[in-house]
């Protein structure tokens, strides 16, 4: 299998490219610099890692699944293998706790809100259906003109210097922005936002080991950072309240749930806007950085974009599974016995579902390292996940992905790398190039079609 077409930079990271099995690890230190040959070598001789006493509980192992066909047996199936989130909650329901009971103690919003609107698998449908759905699920696709101004108001920042940071000129604001302007927060907030945004995902970047463990003080650094976060939410929620707009967040304040008979309350809004955050930003902008990469190494596939936009659901799609934001997630308890490609895998162990991995699985997916606009089926990748608990916010991901390069290639006549890219990544689980210098040229005005290509949500 060739070497995976990318640019990587192993001279700068700490830890060396993995030959041999025993040289692989995926949560090391320099580890996000090895993924892709890691892969490789798992694929070969390990697919199911046994990762000793990495379970949740005392002398439980975790095990990192690989192949495609194993992930995908795994999300389809939440009552056999538990989402961790799930059992969780369950010890809150437990205990009768209310959400600001479990608020208070496991200072998470999030859980706190699932204790109330979301405690079983049928009430998680609900919850998606009424509360989700219309914004960010398939009523996303109704954001697209809001989406296109929001990428030419960033383009235009830039477009006559010659040369940008593609991932502050463009990849992070352009999902910043929308979902601000989705849950109704204004623009001179969005730095706060981000920052919220960034103390959130902490775990998923600076956590150690499979579990994304913080330490003590990394974990009460992130609270400190977290602070105001959820007054900021009351006070736009009790504003909303009074005087009701067009956005999420006055929607949520008078949508009555129909699983429970109400309305919400300040705290179970405070924990959808709050997922809304964690799972909306980071993710789309790495995606988006990671596209510009692809196009900058591939600039047949650019001018092939820039001529026939309807390909463009193509080129997301394919890059999505490529080059996944989110790599790896530990986030299902098996409930009983199970045998994972002639591995057995006790009852009570975690499972790191290596979405990453899965996607670029030579037995699913034919020459998978090859950016291939004319595959068979192309949502097949497990980048959002798929199945009953499949990434609520997909569709609105899609959307932005499309129409920010529809937007781009309508814009900018050619893409390719400027100086001083190192190529280097975030740590942690998410596939994040830090810094991307690129050098664009503009498109003779009305060059291209500028309309967003038609959008419908695969998974
Ligand atoms: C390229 C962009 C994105 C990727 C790669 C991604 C990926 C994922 C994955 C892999 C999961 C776990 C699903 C599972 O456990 O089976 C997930 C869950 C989630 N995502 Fe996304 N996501 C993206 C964008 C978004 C957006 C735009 C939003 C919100 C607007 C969002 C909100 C969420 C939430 C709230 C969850 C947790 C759902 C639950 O509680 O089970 N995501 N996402």
């Amino acid at each position: 299998m060739p070497p995976p077409p990318r640019h990587v930079n192993h001279d700068l990271v700490p830890m060396g490219c993995p030959v041999h099995l025993d040289d692989v690890d995926l949560f090391g230190e320099g580890a996000q610099e090895h993924w892709y040959e890691s892969y490789e070598i798992l694929h070969r001789d390990a697919p199911v890692l046994r990762i000793e006493g990495g379970g949740l509980t005392d002398g439980a192992d975790a095990f990192v699944l690989t192949k495609h066909d194993d992930v995908v047996a795994v999300v389809k199936d939440p009552e056999r293998f538990r989402v961790v989130t799930t059992l969780r909650v369950d010890k809150h329901v437990e205990r009768g706790l209310t959400p600001e009971e479990a608020y208070a103690e496991s200072r998470s919003l999030m859980h706190a809100s699932m204790v109330s609107l979301r405690p079983t698998q049928e009430l998680y449908f609900q919850h998606r259906r009424e509360l989700t759905d219309p914004w960010v699920g398939p009523g996303a696709l109704r954001h697209r003109e809001m989406i296109a101004e929001i990428a030419h108001g960033l383009i235009d920042e830039w477009i006559d210097d010659g040369e940008v940071d593609f991932v502050q000129g463009f990849a992070r604001p352009l999902p910043q922005i929308v979902m601000a302007t989705i849950l109704g927060f204004p623009r001179e907030d969005i730095g706060r936002l981000a920052a919220w945004g960034d103390a959130a995902v902490t775990p998923f970047v600076h956590g150690s080991g499979l579990r994304h463990e913080l330490s003590a003080e990394q974990a009460e650094d992130m609270n400190l950072r977290l602070e105001g976060f959820q007054d900021y939410i009351d006070a736009h929620v009790a504003a909303k309240r009074a005087d009701p707009r067009d956005d999420m967040v006055s929607f949520l304040c008078d949508v009555r749930y129909e699983a429970l008979g109400r309305k919400l309350t300040d705290i179970e809004i405070a924990g959808i806007v709050h997922a809304m955050i964690i799972g909306g930003l980071e993710t789309t902008q790495y995606a988006l950085v990671e596209q510009a990469q692809l196009l900058c190494e591939d600039p047949a596939a650019f001018a092939e974009l820039r001529s026939d936009p309807s390909r463009i659901r193509s080129f997301v799609e394919e890059s999505l599974r490529l080059r996944a934001p989110t790599h790896g997630l530990s986030t299902r308890v098996t409930t009983r016995d199970e045998v994972f490609q002639g591995v057995d895998v006790p009852a009570g162990s975690l499972l790191h579902l290596r979405f990453g991995a899965a996607n670029v699985d030579g037995e699913e997916f034919e020459r998978p390292f090859d950016l291939d606009l004319d595959r068979a089926a192309l949502t097949r990748h497990v980048t959002f996940s798929t199945g009953p608990r499949v990434c609520p916010g997909a569709t609105l991901s899609r959307v932005e992905q499309q129409v920010a390069w529809a937007t781009l290639l309508e814009r900018l006549a050619s893409i390719e790398y400027g100086d001083g890219n190192d190529w280097l990544h975030q740590p942690g689980i998410m596939l994040s190039t830090l810094r991307v210098i690129v050098r664009t040229t503009p498109a003779p005005t009305g060059s291209a079609d500028s309309t967003p290509p038609a959008t419908h949500d695969p998974a």
